[in-house]
């Protein structure tokens, strides 16, 4: 059906009936918005009939679907590691759209990453003029230190990402970056209940490969997280009996007080940097001795948390240790691990198990 009202403008426009020639264009940018050839021809047949303020924004229209395009196939070759490509794609479709907004974000990521901190932020800030409503790009200028860090990551910011990913997240993070954080809280988990509990939660569940890796350990499994297509996917797994979509301390604080004998949680609170909020609230859920495995990323051990530079934060272990301690989290072992990979090198990390002392 488009591409019949496309050749049939085609026509219309190569004999000159350019009404009907519009007409057809418009009907078809309406139904397609990311046709740019449409919108191209939409803008010629303004052209001739010498309407320069509709031309200039039917070819914007074009330019900026033609720089998204663009960028999407950059923000391919960016995910693939082709950073050189990646750059010529964003510089490009900024080239026929200056305020493309997944340019300038994913050429903030790419700088970001090369220790071009001050090229990174440019192009954050500009994604900020651009979208002020988004939080991430105020996110990554904090991340970034050239703002104060928040406590922990906005909630659209860690969906959009975790919905765009889902898709790609179990191979990548298997594959590509030696991801074993699944298999090492089933462990820990396995090592000090290897008996069956009755309910376990996975918090920030993704996927869903902590379930997967542990549900021998539990008759019932709930699983947390922000994203939809991250909970489709844990969904598909069959382990889980309750997915809840949601932010971790909002639903836990739903939960009744003693209602879990283990929790979970690989991988996610390098969303979170303060967690004596959220502690205190597992602390509360649990049975009493009930257990809580978790990773992290480790940070200095000077530090409590901080957000770093791959908007990610990481964590002090002496900081962990007393946030536990304030919340009735008795420690049963801190240890350090290598739980994945981030640009071929490891990521020192801690994989921690705590139980409910009062
Ligand atoms: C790196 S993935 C880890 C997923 C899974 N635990 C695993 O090990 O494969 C982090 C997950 O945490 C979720 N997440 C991050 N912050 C969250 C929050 N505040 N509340 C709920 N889920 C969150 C993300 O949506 C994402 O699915």
């Amino acid at each position: 059906m488009s591409a019949e009202t496309f050749f049939q403008g085609e026509r219309l426009l190569q004999a000159g009936e350019l009404a009907a020639a519009e007409a057809a264009f418009r009907d078809l940018v309406d139904a397609m918005p990311g046709h740019v050839a449409a919108w191209r021809c939409y803008a010629e047949t303004l052209q001739r009939q010498g309407r320069i303020d509709e031309t200039i924004a039917a070819t914007r229209r074009a330019n900026s679907v033609e720089a998204d395009h663009i960028s999407e196939i950059g923000a391919f070759l960016l995910f693939h590691g082709d950073h050189a490509r990646a750059e010529t794609c964003f510089e490009r479709a900024l080239s026929l759209d200056p305020d493309c907004l997944s340019a300038h974000w994913l050429l903030g990521e790419l700088h970001s990453r090369h220790d071009a901190r001050d090229r990174a932020l440019t192009h954050y800030r500009r994604c900020l003029e651009i979208a002020p409503d988004r939080t991430g790009p105020a996110y990554m200028i904090a991340a970034l230190g050239a703002e104060d860090s928040p406590e922990r990551a906005p909630d659209d910011y860690v969906t959009a990402f975790f919905d765009w990913y889902a898709d790609h997240f179990d191979a990548h993070l298997t594959q590509r970056l030696n991801y074993t954080g699944p298999d090492q809280v089933a462990d820990a988990l396995r090592a000090c209940r290897p008996n069956e509990v009755e309910h376990a939660l996975d918090l920030g569940c993704g996927t869903g490969l902590a379930g997967v890796a542990a549900r021998d350990l539990a008759r019932h499994w709930t699983g947390v997280d922000l994203s939809p297509a991250m909970l489709a996917r844990a969904n598909s797994t069959g382990v889980y009996d309750r997915l809840i979509e949601g932010d971790l301390l909002t639903v836990l604080r739903e939960l009744p007080d003693g209602s879990i004998d283990a929790a979970l949680a690989a991988d996610v609170f390098v969303y979170i940097g303060a967690l004596d909020q959220l502690f205190a609230e597992v602390s509360r859920v649990l049975v009493p001795a009930g257990v809580f495995v978790a990773t992290f990323e480790t940070a200095p051990p000077e530090v409590t948390w901080e957000l770093c530079e791959s908007g990610r934060y990481r964590h002090g272990e002496a900081y962990l240790r007393r946030v536990a301690a304030d919340a009735g989290l008795g420690q049963l072992s801190v240890s350090a691990r290598t739980l994945r990979e981030e640009y071929g090198e490891p990521v020192a990390s801690l994989l921690a198990t705590f139980t409910r002392t009062s």
